[in-house]
């Protein structure tokens, strides 16, 4: 080699693609930088969550806490991986509207630990899907889907009939979630076994989908983004 060409400048991406501590170290940099400044706004931005308190947004506060029988529903919900097929998140497109209805608000899920927005939509999305049917029909389609929906391809889940809900592990669980940060009063949290009590899984699970995007009864036109 010559003299010349050992003393050539070695470009800087060419030394951090050759030193892989460099390299890390760099890229763990510029996404730190790049997450705080996508991030870091969201806390003080007024967008980012509507405004339940506007005056003129009174509808905003129907979002409650989830009853212990819809809580339960929503633990098999995600035991099961219904999340794997369906979404829970309208977008704000006018397709997803004409189909679902009104886009999804963050304040419906706030009180949602983990939230079940999710992008893969194998199936329907169900955010709104509370009232669409009747509970005759989600226990019929949740059994044999393909009995009412023929070319569904949705798995049977049968097993939901048989199981009881467990009351004990569901006072823990809403007390768990008061942790987090969800209202619950301390008589939900002792009243929380007796309100299952008898309950199936199924019940649960029907419960939790008739729920669903119903709390917030939508006014034509609004736009809670102001
Ligand atoms: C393998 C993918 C898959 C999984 C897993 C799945 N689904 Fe579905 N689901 C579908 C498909 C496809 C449809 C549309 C056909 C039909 O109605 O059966 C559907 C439809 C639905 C509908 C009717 C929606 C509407 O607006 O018509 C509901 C409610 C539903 N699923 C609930 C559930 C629940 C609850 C679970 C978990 C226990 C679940 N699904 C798991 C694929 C799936």
């Amino acid at each position: 080699m010559s003299k010349q060409k050992l003393n050539k400048r070695v470009p800087l991406q060419e030394k951090l693609e050759k030193n892989v501590f460099a390299l890390v170290l760099a890229i763990a940099m510029i996404v730190s930088v790049g997450g705080i400044v996508e991030i870091v706004p969201l806390f003080y931005l007024k967008t980012t969550f509507e405004d339940i308190n506007h005056p003129e947004f009174e509808e905003l506060k129907g979002v409650r806490p989830y009853t212990a029988l819809e809580l339960a529903g929503r633990d098999i919900y995600q035991r099961e991986g219904c999340y794997l097929c369906h979404s829970q998140m309208i977008r704000p497109f006018r397709d997803e509207k004409d189909r679902y209805g009104h886009y999804s608000l963050a304040v419906e899920s706030k009180y949602d630990h983990p939230f079940q927005w999710g992008s893969k939509r194998t199936g329907p999305d169900l955010a709104r899907v509370g009232g669409k049917y009747s509970d005759a029909w989600h226990r019929q389609h949740l059994r044999a889907p393909r009995s009412v929906v023929p070319e569904s391809v949705m798995p049977n889940y049968v097993w939901l009939d048989g199981a009881h809900i467990d009351g004990v592990g569901m006072e823990k669980r809403v007390k768990a979630m008061r942790v987090l940060g969800v209202p619950y009063s301390d008589e939900d949290i002792k009243g929380a076994a007796a309100s299952v009590e008898g309950k199936t899984e199924m019940d649960a699970m029907v419960a939790y989908l008739q729920m669903l995007g119903t709390m917030i009864k939508f006014e034509p036109g609004r736009d809670y983004r102001d």
